[in-house]
């Protein structure tokens, strides 16, 4: 190989071997709500969305889908509960296949980061604690009324939503899915639990580290019970502070959640950037994904903010395997393409992120035009 060569080398565009899947690359698609799944059922669209985003040995992380009747905090996103959702997915997950690519189903129950009037029966929303969250402003940019005071879950119902995680994961196979990303990111249920600023149990649940990771371990291990290990990712966010949702020492929370893991041997962690300080918007920290890269044994997935450039940097030098992109992925739905050219982006719309409509702002994004 000459000098010249060597430098063609893109590290984003190297395969990788996911345990039993080949990835042809390590550039993956983020999960992204997108707010089009009519009465929490997926559509016919995502069949157009998905598929425009596969490439062959491409792995795509679906937008969180709801696992039970309590699970939903947003208007028209997925559920995978039950039947009639379940039959929804199957087209969607069987157009992603027809092309080659491998597609996890990302398991999610907002917890608090709901209200009344997505919750049966108009009861509060469910969490690990009676308190509100403070914030005013949705994770999805619209401004919200109060969030009002969440139902503190017994024990014994806490039970009973692990049980629900392992059904919905369930239901993700029989989908025709290839596995399941659990959700423990973004001030959701299961990063309510692992929080010390939000979890304030004095029960087994919480308290010390390794209650505050019991829930959320027991989510794990059960969904891996039930559907193999080897399906099985988690997506955690310890430095981060949405949904009024931190830790006064996220490093630890990471590296104890890193080594936990290893002992239930699930396939991937997939870790948002310390820099995120919010959703989109990202600054320079000290912080570090390194330590909990070095402590996990399986394969590590990092997201946020991430370009071609430092995408490229941090698969070359180890710190991960691969890189989940959210924003540019949504807007180039060629994007490993564009990478292989380092050709030009379509600049996102922001306006369009959580909007309904079925086609604008979700499958209109323009594919180069030399593309496939
Ligand atoms: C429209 C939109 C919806 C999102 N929905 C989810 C979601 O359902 N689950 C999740 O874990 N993260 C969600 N995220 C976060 C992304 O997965 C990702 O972490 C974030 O966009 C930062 O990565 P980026 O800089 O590559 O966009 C969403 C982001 C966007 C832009």
């Amino acid at each position: 190989m000459t000098a010249d060569q060597k430098m063609e080398v893109i590290p984003l565009l190297t395969p990788y071997k996911l345990g039993s899947f080949s990835l042809s690359h390590r550039i993956v698609l983020a999960p992204m709500s997108r707010l089009r799944s009519y009465e929490f059922v997926s559509q016919p669209h995502a069949v157009l969305y998905y598929s425009q985003r596969t490439t062959q040995g491409g792995l795509l992380i679906g937008e969180a889908s709801g696992i039970s009747e309590t699970a939903q905090g947003y208007p028209n996103t997925p559920g995978i509960w039950t039947e009639e959702q379940v039959e929804a997915w199957k087209p969607i997950v069987h157009a992603v296949h027809e092309k080659g690519g491998i597609f996890f189903c990302q398991l999610w129950h907002a917890g608090r980061a709901s209200d009344h009037s997505f919750q049966p029966n108009g009861q509060p929303p469910i969490s690990c604690t009676s308190k509100p969250i403070q914030a005013k402003t949705h994770i999805d940019g619209t401004t919200a009324a109060a969030f009002p005071a969440p139902r503190r879950l017994t024990a014994d119902a806490i039970t009973q939503v692990v049980d629900d995680y392992r059904k919905a994961a369930r239901n993700a196979m029989e989908a025709g899915f290839d596995g399941v990303e659990i959700h423990g990111a973004n001030g959701y249920l299961i990063d309510q639990f692992l929080k010390d600023q939000v979890n304030d149990r004095t029960d087994e649940y919480g308290g010390s580290l390794e209650n505050r990771c019991r829930f959320p371990l027991e989510v794990v291990k059960a969904v891996a019970d039930e559907i193999g290990a080897d399906r099985v990712g988690l997506r955690l966010s310890p430095f981060a502070g949405y949904n009024d949702c931190r830790d006064s020492d996220p490093e630890a929370l990471g590296l104890y959640m890193a080594q936990s893991l290893n002992k239930l041997r699930i396939l991937y962690c997939h870790v948002i950037e310390p820099r995120m300080v919010t959703q989109f918007d990202s600054q320079n920290t000290k912080d570090s994904l390194l330590p909990m890269r070095k402590a996990f044994k399986g394969t590590f997935i990092v997201a946020g903010g991430y370009n071609r450039e430092d995408g490229n940097e941090v698969v070359a030098r180890d710190g991960a395997d691969l890189v989940a992109f959210g924003r540019l992925f949504l807007a180039n739905p060629d994007l490993p393409r564009r990478f292989e050219l380092d050709a030009v982006l379509n600049k996102y719309d922001r306006n369009t992120f959580y909007t309904h409509d079925p086609v604008v702002g979700y499958t209109d994004y323009p594919f180069l035009e030399t593309g496939n």
